[in-house]
């Protein structure tokens, strides 16, 4: 993840200063070519400084950068107890809607936080939030450059290989219902396999770029954007016996349910039950309040979407904005204001559940400990200050905190539907155990000793 260069940032920031004059509430509904987004970017990034930092996870086949802003009161670390969010746009570089849409959201944000908008202020000072606008810029460039205004349904959807990156991801669901049926683990699957990654051929720079942030950064919640149709899509999207429509539950349906929920519910058009489908002969009979379960609509293999949740901590989910792939410009102000809303309350979902610290007895952070629980076969694990966060629906549960040579710690908790309910925990080390256990029998054997008169 390397940082740009002040240098070079403060020559494209001249130009987008200049060019953000004549815009709407501080925002310009135009599509950004490459040179455009990185210029909006900076705009933001010179506007709110003290809350942003652009970085860069990678570069695409043909050389551009991964650009993402990240927004948080502490731009560039990891705050202990604060969970991480992102949006990835654009991944078929054709379906141009999101893209744009996250750029004109980190504008929202920034000039909200400005105006001093307590709702954004919160969330910006409570969550680190990563908005990459998109995952194939060379597609983008691609579908942009057909001359007219009508753009090919097909034409930048891949990247400039030719892969489809929502195709490209490694299967994990394959494995998880191979461990589902035999036993094995029930996250992080690629635990220790980052080499693996990077010696596969079969994957796209893109999409190692991307792995390889989703294992570095505890992202709790995520969502991804394309276009083409209009529903919030959830997990999982492989179906389990293989056929092309089938609902497929992952262990956190009743919680993926919400997340999607709680996209469709604030976006008008997404949650009307009346909507015609996008295209006549389109088959929407899965979609229900503006969801879908991925499988049911119909399945995917190797998909970003479950790729997060199988190999990590992050909860994605899979946002369809738009019947056109690449609406006309004048359009992109109301695909905002459809969409503002649930953009921003999606962002709100990351502090739902049970989140804290897991510690030893002494106060130290146990990395890497478990956090599981009861009745859900899917583990989170806790970050590098023994941090966690463990989105859930309202309920009771019972959670549990483990670690390897540590005495396992269960708790009872009460979820609401917001905020997350805190819970900390102390693991007791083994050894300490021993250690007091030889203790008590010293304690046994000398007062057996009085007693007795040895
Ligand atoms: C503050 O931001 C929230 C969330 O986007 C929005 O609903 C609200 O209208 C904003 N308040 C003002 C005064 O603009
Ligand atoms: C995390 O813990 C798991 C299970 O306890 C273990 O297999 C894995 O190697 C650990 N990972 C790291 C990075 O320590
Ligand atoms: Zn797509």
């Amino acid at each position: 993840m390397k940082h740009f260069t002040s240098a070079v940032l403060l020559g494209a920031a001249v130009v987008a200063l200049v060019s953000a004059a004549g815009t709407d509430g501080g925002i310009s509904f135009e599509y950004h070519r490459y040179d455009e987004l990185r210029k909006a970017l900076v705009s933001v990034w010179l506007q709110c400084p003290t809350i942003t930092r652009i970085y860069t996870i990678g570069e695409s086949f043909e050389g551009r950068e991964l650009l993402v802003l990240e927004m948080s009161d502490n731009p560039g670390t990891h705050e202990p107890g604060e969970p991480e969010f992102k949006y990835i746009g654009n991944m078929h570089g054709n379906e141009a809607v999101g893209r744009e849409l996250l750029v004109y959201l980190a504008q929202y944000l920034c000039n909200q936080y400005q105006q001093g908008n307590e709702t954004i202020i919160d969330l910006i000072h409570n969550t680190r939030i990563h908005l990459m606008p998109s995952m194939n810029p060379d597609g983008f460039e691609k579908a942009a450059s057909q001359p007219g205004e009508i753009k090919d349904w097909f034409v930048g959807r891949s990247n400039a290989q030719g892969v489809d990156l929502n195709r490209n991801f490694p299967d994990l669901d394959r494995i998880i219902y191979i461990n589902e049926r035999e036993g094995g683990a029930n996250n992080h699957l690629l635990q220790n396999m980052k080499k693996a990654v990077d010696e596969n051929t079969k994957l796209a720079p893109e999409t190692k770029a991307v792995i390889h942030w989703i294992m570095d950064i505890p992202f709790v919640l995520s969502a991804n954007l394309h276009g083409g149709d209009v529903v919030a899509n959830y997990p999982y999207d492989e179906t389990r016996t293989g056929s092309t429509h089938e609902y497929s539950a992952s262990p956190d349906d009743v919680m993926f349910k919400s997340l999607a929920k709680a996209y469709s519910m604030y976006n008008p058009v997404m949650s009307d039950a009346q909507r015609p489908p996008c295209r006549k002969n389109d088959d929407d009979s899965s979609f229900k309040d503006g969801i879908t379960n991925g499988g049911a609509w119909y399945s995917v293999p190797g998909g970003m979407q479950d790729f997060n949740y199988l190999s990590s901590n992050c909860f994605e989910i899979t946002l369809e904005l738009s019947c056109d792939k690449f609406p006309n410009e004048d359009t992109l102000k109301s695909y905002w204001e459809q969409n503002r809303n649930s953009l921003v309350n999606y962002i709100e979902q990351v502090h739902r559940g049970v989140k804290g610290f897991v510690r030893d007895l002494q106060g130290n952070p146990i990395s890497n400990a478990t956090i599981s629980v009861e009745g859900i076969d899917h583990d989170i694990t806790t970050a590098k200050d023994g941090d966690y966060w463990r989105l859930l629906a309202p309920g009771n549960y019972k959670v549990a905190a483990s670690a390897p040579g540590y005495l396992t710690v269960i708790k009872k908790v009460a979820v609401p539907y917001s905020p997350a309910t805190r819970v900390d925990f102390e693991l007791e080390s083994l050894m300490e155990r021993k250690e007091e256990e030889r203790e008590e029998l010293m304690d046994w054997w000398k007062m057996m000793s009085e007693t007795l008169n040895f």
